[in-house]
């Protein structure tokens, strides 16, 4: 795998227009040029005086000449806080007129057609969102090598390095699936899709990840986490039929929750980032979307994945590469040096329940927009149930890698992680047969083996 680079990444913006922008100021203008006073009999006193009429004006134009300072200022300052690098794109695809000729080439729609291939009775047809992901490629793989026919939809933006989600694509690839490179906010192109595939699940898994990353670039939280989920939502309850929606959400969703282990019927309703706040909106649009339109929906919670192939951002993996080049790793603690500890949840034992949402899901009940009875509306922790702390994590990389590890202990800072996650998973054991094996000795036995890795330069 390659380094991942210091730029940062081109995600997707949805900005105010100028049009929004200048608003203010044109409506200043028009409120001090009206000529209709609130007090009746004050405007001919104002307009006789010369002085005042004079004075006034200057007041108007030292005004907008203050907002307008202050209107740029907060523009230079929001795109310092963005990042010199970050790429600034709209996908607001209009209309029809505008869909690239490669999707109208048969080749194009030869692959989509194939990718979908169902291989054994009964099988799926299922769009894989965030397919060049690290558990959209694994889900991915599963679905095709049991016989159902799966394509992905995927952006490869660069929140990591898109090096590593390309060398998915081409496993994927290998093993006869299509991803298609397209952002979920682009409604023609998912309309396109669903009129030539008649898809019985949607497995959503595209999303911006990662809870410190918010605090740079919370727009693309905002660009994939909701506004994409009510893009996707909105072709899926047009769609005839409707498909069935999985979907991803976060145990980020418990926030500060206290109560362990936790519960599908714990709160959720203390975010303590503003990724757990885009998931945590996200499983309210599901339910309107449930409610109204008749979609079958399942959400999952998953609890801090790990394995071959995953993402670099995360601390088993980044204190991997620094173990094996010797730099030192960063471990937080909580107050009073208390460790922090994740249920870290083997990738194949995510995959099986995935897999087991999509088959124990049952039909939407609307057609083309109108819901025609109640349907099914689940939420499933999908966790370990047994936290480790994280030196301990480090000191079982440390015995894999056959390295010791430079450990540099620091106060957590305030940046939405939480002290701890610990997954009750009773209703998907009940519900799914969803049964985790894996503890993490075994697991990251499995991750230090993986083709990706490679020390940090
Ligand atoms: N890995 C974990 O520990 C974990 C824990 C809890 C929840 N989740 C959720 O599980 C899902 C999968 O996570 P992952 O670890 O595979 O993350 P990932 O970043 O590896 O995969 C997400 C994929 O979605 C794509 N994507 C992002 N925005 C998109 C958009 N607007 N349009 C199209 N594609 C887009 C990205 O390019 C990426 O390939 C996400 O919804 C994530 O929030 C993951």
């Amino acid at each position: 795998m390659k380094k991942s680079s210091n730029s940062l990444p081109a995600d997707m913006y949805l900005f105010d227009s100028p049009k929004t922008l200048q608003n203010p100021l044109l409506q200043h203008r028009e409120v001090r040029s009206d000529s209709h006073p609130s007090t009746p009999g004050k405007a001919k006193m104002e307009r006789n005086n010369h002085f005042g009429d004079v004075q006034s004006r200057s007041y108007n134009f030292f005004f907008v000449l203050c907002v307008s300072l202050f209107i740029l200022m907060a523009g230079a300052y929001m795109l310092r806080s963005e990042g010199p690098s970050v790429e600034k794109k709209f996908i607001v695809r209009e209309s029809e007129s505008s869909i690239p000729d490669i999707w109208r080439s048969q080749a194009w729609q030869k692959s989509v057609r194939e990718s979908c291939h169902v291989k054994r009775e009964d099988g799926l047809v299922v769009l894989v969102t965030g397919a060049a992901g690290f558990v959209g490629s694994h889900v991915s793989l599963a679905l095709k090598k049991r016989g159902d026919g799966v394509v992905g939809l995927d952006n490869f933006n660069n929140y990591y390095d898109p090096q590593l989600k390309r060398d998915r694509q081409k496993l994927l690839d290998r093993h006869g699936i299509f991803i298609i490179e397209g952002d979920i906010n682009d409604a023609v192109l998912l309309k396109e899709l669903f009129d030539m595939i008649p898809f019985t699940h949607v497995m959503h898994l595209a999303a911006q990840a990662g809870v410190r990353y918010a605090l740079q670039n919370p727009h693309s939280y905002v660009h994939s986490n909701i506004a994409g989920l009510v893009t996707l939502l909105e072709q899926c309850r047009r769609a005839n039929p409707q498909p069935a929606f999985v979907w991803a959400s976060s145990s980020s969703v418990y926030g500060l929750n206290t109560k362990v282990p936790f519960a599908e019927s714990d709160r959720t309703d203390q975010p303590a980032s503003l990724y757990a706040a885009t998931k945590k909106a996200g499983e309210e649009f599901v339910h309107t979307y449930n409610h109204i339109y008749g979609l079958s929906i399942t959400g999952l919670r998953f609890f801090t994945v790990y394995g071959p192939f995953g993402r670099p951002d995360m601390a088993y993996f980044s204190f991997t590469q620094n173990i094996l080049s010797g730099k030192p790793v960063t471990i937080y603690q909580g107050p009073n040096k208390v460790d922090l500890a994740r249920d870290f949840t083997f990738i194949d034992d995510i995959v099986k329940g995935c897999v087991a949402a999509l088959d124990t899901s049952e039909k939407s009940t609307g057609t083309g927009g109108k819901k025609r009875g109640p349907a099914q509306l689940r939420t499933f922790n999908l966790g370990n149930t047994s936290p480790v702390t994280v030196p301990t994590l480090v000191n079982i990389l440390e015995k894999h890698l056959k390295v010791k590890a430079q450990k540099n202990f620091v106060k957590m800072p305030r940046n939405g992680d939480v002290p701890f996650t610990h997954a009750n998973v009773t209703l998907a054991r009940t519900e799914l047969g969803y049964n985790p094996t894996t503890d993490l000795n075994t697991g990251l036995k499995k991750f230090v083996k993986c083709p990706t890795l490679e020390p940090s330069a």
